[in-house]
């Protein structure tokens, strides 16, 4: 998963470069030590931080310096150059800062800095203002980042954190990627370790599923014998489940589908014991998983309705190059064709034949689990309805990630999107929103999203409904090329694909 960046023929920074080998605006990287350092310049001000990024080691060198942050290569995580904290989603941890000495027309890094220490209690609510107990329905992305974020910014009060999963918040992504494939360990998946609960006071509670909400009363119901909780905000962040397509056979035990730690474990010990796959559909995470099968060394079979997959997302010529990418590790594609029944040990094509498979994997989309938004009478339509704030009908409740539809000021449309990044940040805005006091963030950001196909990753930015051409910058079949999607020769106010 990346790592340090400190090369020995890079720039030893504590020696001093020169203030004119580094423009205004302009990145270096180097090295202090062992350690890889960017020095950023803004005007006369240079700054030295930590060059990897601490989501998955990217390159920040690589990245885009903008106002006084710095946003990751990779997956656009956002530091800020003056403290290192990480602002935004998917990095969490802070990179280190510097000291940085100018003499002589030259730049010298000196003593690294302490870390900073909390929000200062002046950018905490008023006393009164902040509510005594946050509940948050959900832990997965979005309400794992809420959490972290109310007590990054100094919010005391009680924060429990309920989970239905029997794990502790982890990198969801990582499920159908290198944690599948067999080549990351168990340790890369948690989020954080127990420990950072207990150290937080964050009541993070396992097996807790919510059964009910009651807006008037302020309260929440635990399924079993859990009792009811009191809350003053309450974030829903229940996310999505993976749909079960009407198909004959498709609860059958050899059919699998990938959303949680628990399924994946268990696709693992399905694959160990199967010599041949199907996947059923052929989204990105279907894709992942024929990927980390083929990566295991089954025989990989992808049925799907479409001419080509992902066409309707990325457009016909990514869609063309993921498949060839799947067809050069060997996975054999049957587009434009459907399964007809699901049996023991072979799945029967609508279009005549049969693929032999012991184990199928159902990549058929999920939908949003809305139903404790809707029956405690929210307002619900194609997803949890929020408003910029991401408070929903109800005052006080919020809703973030898969679930919540918002409106997105980039496409004046409301907008539902499944994206990890998407629901980690709303997570973090709606945190900044439940604690009152100061101004309110509205959430504004542009939707990001990635996927890894074998060694090629395909990113993101925007997210258009509709468009009716494409523009490429570079090489797609050397995988180097930016996608613009436009509509009506307008400016794309939506995608752009990268890979
Ligand atoms: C295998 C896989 C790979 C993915 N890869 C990518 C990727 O590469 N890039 C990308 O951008 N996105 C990816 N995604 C999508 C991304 O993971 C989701 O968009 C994101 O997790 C949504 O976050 P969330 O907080 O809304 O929901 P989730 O992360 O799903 O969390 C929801 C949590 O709520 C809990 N819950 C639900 N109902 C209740 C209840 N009643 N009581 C208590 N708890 C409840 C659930 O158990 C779960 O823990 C992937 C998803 C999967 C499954
Ligand atoms: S490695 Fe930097 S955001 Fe993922």
């Amino acid at each position: 998963m990346g790592g340090d960046h400190a090369t020995a023929d890079s720039p030893d920074l504590t020696g001093g470069v020169a203030l004119s080998e580094l423009p205004d605006g302009g990145m270096l990287a180097g090295h202090v030590g062992e350690e890889a350092v960017l020095l950023a310049r803004r005007g006369e001000e240079v700054f030295a931080i930590g060059a990897s990024c601490t989501h998955y080691g990217g390159p920040l060198a690589e990245g885009l310096l903008v106002d006084e942050t710095v946003r990751c290569p990779w997956h656009h995580a956002c530091f800020s150059l003056r403290t290192g904290e990480a602002l935004r989603a998917p990095a969490f941890d802070p990179v280190p800062c510097w000291r940085v000495e100018q003499r002589d027309g030259r730049l010298f890094v000196r003593e690294k800095l302490a870390p900073p220490a909390r929000r200062p209690a002046s950018a905490q609510p008023a006393a009164g203002v902040e509510p005594g107990r946050i509940v948050i329905v959900g832990g997965g992305a979005a309400g794992f980042a809420a959490a972290e974020m109310l007590r990054r910014e100094g919010y005391a009060g009680s924060l429990t954190l309920l989970s239905a999963e029997d794990a502790a918040p982890y990198d969801r992504p990582n499920l159908s990627k290198d944690y599948l494939a067999g080549t990351a360990s168990e340790d890369w998946i948690p989020l954080r370790p127990e420990s950072f609960y207990a150290e937080q006071a964050i009541d993070l509670r396992l097996g807790a599923t919510v059964a009910g909400i009651d807006p008037a009363g302020r309260r929440v119901v635990l399924a079993g014998s859990g009792g009811e909780l009191p809350f003053d905000r309450l974030l829903l962040a229940t996310g999505a489940e993976p749909v079960r397509p009407p198909i004959p056979g498709a609860d059958g035990p050899q059919v699998r589908m990938l959303r949680s730690l628990r399924d994946s474990r268990a696709l693992i010990e399905a694959a160990k014991a199967a010599q041949r796959a199907v996947l059923i559909g052929a989204g990105f995470i279907g894709l992942e998983v024929a990927a980390s099968l083929r990566a295991r060394g089954l025989v990989v079979h992808v049925v799907a309705p479409e001419r080509l997959p992902l066409e309707r997302v990325l457009g016909p010529e990514l869609g063309a190059l993921v498949r060839r990418l799947h067809e050069e590790q060997g996975v054999v594609f049957h587009l434009e064709e459907g399964v007809a029944a699901i049996e023991p040990g072979r799945v029967r094509l609508k279009g005549g034949g049969s693929l032999d498979a012991e184990l199928v994997v159902l990549g058929t989309g999920v939908r949003p689990r809305t139903e404790l938004a809707e029956r405690a009478g929210l307002a619900v339509d194609h997803g949890v309805l929020v408003d910029e704030y991401l408070e929903t009908s109800a005052p006080g409740i919020f809703a973030a990630g898969d679930i919540a539809r918002w409106p997105d000021p980039h496409t004046g449309e409301r907008l539902r999107i499944e994206h990890w990044v998407v629901a980690e940040r709303q997570g973090q805005t709606a945190a900044l929103n439940m604690l009152g006091g100061g101004g309110r963030a509205r959430f504004t950001a542009a939707p990001f999203f990635w996927s890894r196909h074998y060694d090629t990753s395909i990113g993101y930015v925007g997210h258009a409904q509709r468009w009716d051409a494409t523009e490429i910058e570079g090489d797609i079949g050397a995988r180097d090329a930016v996608v613009r999607y436009r509509q009506g020769g307008q400016a794309p106010r939506g995608r752009d694909g990268r890979t």
